[in-house]
């Protein structure tokens, strides 16, 4: 009885405690006392570096702070006129779009350290990994009842799973990205883009025809579902059929049938993405993801980023609708401000153009452990290298990688972290990652 009274008193004692903290909790957000004055100065520098860098390489735009060290406002001039309308209301694309500088930097910082190609590995080591998430990644997956006979599952995902990520942090240098705008044929890049270590490339992208323009190196290709059912074809644009293809949404029966019977012999990968929320959905987005994830910088031609511009066509093809364009533009702004690209259009022709207040690397790094902080994210704080691992696991066998080969910096990072690799889980709160480690 005695005991009981005890357990009764010590129940009520925790429940006590545990509001206590909730409610200092939320006292520390409204205060921002959760900030040390050092991360409230480093959310302060970027966002005052920030406007200064979009109203001097922005072409127009502006930066307005918002009600916070986090919230910016991007604006077109007032006489730009927005062609787009959305096919669902009706109206017509605003001129002033609302961004998270804290959010922004937290999650795309992730990116460069995290792995976005879909392994055995990770789905292995993933709780409920081939249950729950396998057949997410078939197409029609939902008729493979939550992937009962697993050994159907892997048959199915067995050409695009490689055992652990084929490439990894910083492996390439110099990258480019190139998107499909018509904007292309305005300036010979051609050259320029060859001189990349890495080249990547989007969807039906032809090469043939416009090398003066787009380049001839391609290293990867990004692909969307309507792509990678026509695979046969995509692989014939890149003559050196080298190309590595990573697609975005799942493998097809399709895609399976052409990889064996035709055959088709380039590398073939799923993509594993971070979660952006809506501004982040189309294969540009997720071609700068994947080359951050792998590549020490990232330069990015042929999306439509000129103020002006308004055709919207491929460079290849007639017009097409575009979709939110100046959401977009604004978007990919607030990355080349973040540091994490260069844009080359047109209109900024000069391959030696400097983006200027571009945050230096202690700012970026100091502002992402603050929003870190204030967002709650998993480990937020910490100087652990895998702080932001939320689930480890240690993996017996790891492929040796022979080091020669290997840029400096990209050891550098592997010993960084261990040898640990990271990915990204989708929609986990906190932006936790999930981490196998060398055992
Ligand atoms: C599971 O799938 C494999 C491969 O397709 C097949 O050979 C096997 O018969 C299936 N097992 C069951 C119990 O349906
Ligand atoms: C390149 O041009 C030739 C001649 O017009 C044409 O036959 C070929 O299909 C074109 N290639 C591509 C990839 O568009
Ligand atoms: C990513 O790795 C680098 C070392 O290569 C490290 O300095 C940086 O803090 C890491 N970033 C994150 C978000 O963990």
């Amino acid at each position: 009885m005695r005991l009981l009274q005890f357990g009764l008193i010590l129940a009520l004692a925790s429940g006590f405690a545990a509001i206590i903290i909730y409610i200092n909790g939320l006292a520390n957000i409204y205060e921002k006392s959760l900030l040390s004055d050092e991360d409230l100065g480093a959310l302060e520098s970027l966002q005052s570096g920030f406007q200064k860098c979009v109203s001097s390489n922005g072409l127009g735009l502006q930066a307005a702070r918002g009600r916070d060290y986090c919230q910016v406002t991007i604006k077109f001039p007032s006489d730009t006129v927005p062609k787009w309308k959305d096919p669902k209301t009706g109206e017509l694309e605003g001129l002033s779009f609302d961004f998270n500088l804290c959010e922004a930097v937290a999650t795309w910082e992730q990116v460069r350290n995290s792995t976005t190609i879909l392994t055995k590995e990770f789905i292995d080591a993933l709780p409920n990994g081939w249950t729950d998430y396998a057949w997410r990644r078939i197409n029609k997956g939902i008729l493979l009842n939550n992937c009962k006979n697993k050994t159907l599952c892997m048959e199915k995902l067995s050409l695009v799973l490689p055992e652990t990520p084929p490439y990894f942090p910083r492996q390439f240098d110099r990258c480019a990205v190139i998107g499909n705008s018509g904007d292309l044929l305005k300036t010979r890049f051609g050259k320029e883009i060859d001189g990349y270590d890495a080249v990547i490339r989007e969807n039906g992208a032809p090469i043939e025809n416009y090398t003066a323009y787009v380049g001839k190196k391609s290293t990867f290709r990004l692909l969307n579902r309507g792509s990678a059912k026509a695979l046969d074809k995509v692989v014939e644009l890149d003559e050196t059929r080298k190309e590595a293809l990573i697609i975005k949404t799942t493998v097809h029966d399709i895609m399976n049938k052409m990889i064996q019977e035709v055959p088709i012999h380039n590398p073939v990968y799923l993509m594993l993405g971070a979660s952006f929320g809506s501004a982040a959905k189309g294969t540009g987005l997720k071609a700068l993801e994947f080359a951050l994830s792998i590549c020490e910088s990232v330069d990015m031609y042929g999306f439509t980023v000129d103020p002006g511009y308004k055709e919207w066509t491929r460079y290849f093809s007639e017009s097409r609708q575009g979709h939110t364009p100046l959401h977009g533009r604004a978007y990919y702004q607030m990355m080349e401000c973040l540091g994490l690209i260069k844009i080359h259009s047109p209109m900024r022709a000069d391959p030696n153009r400097i983006v200027t207040y571009v945050p230096s690397h202690s700012t970026v790094t100091a502002a992402r452990t603050a929003s870190e902080k204030l967002l709650r994210r998993v480990g937020a704080g910490s100087g652990e290298p895998l702080h932001a691992c939320s689930i480890i696991k240690k993996q017996l066998q790891r492929e040796p990688i022979g080091i020669s080969s290997i840029r400096k910096a990209a050891v550098d990072h592997k010993n960084f972290v261990k040898g640990a690799t990271m990915y990204p889980l989708e929609h986990s709160p906190g932006h936790g990652l999930l981490c196998t480690v060398p055992n």
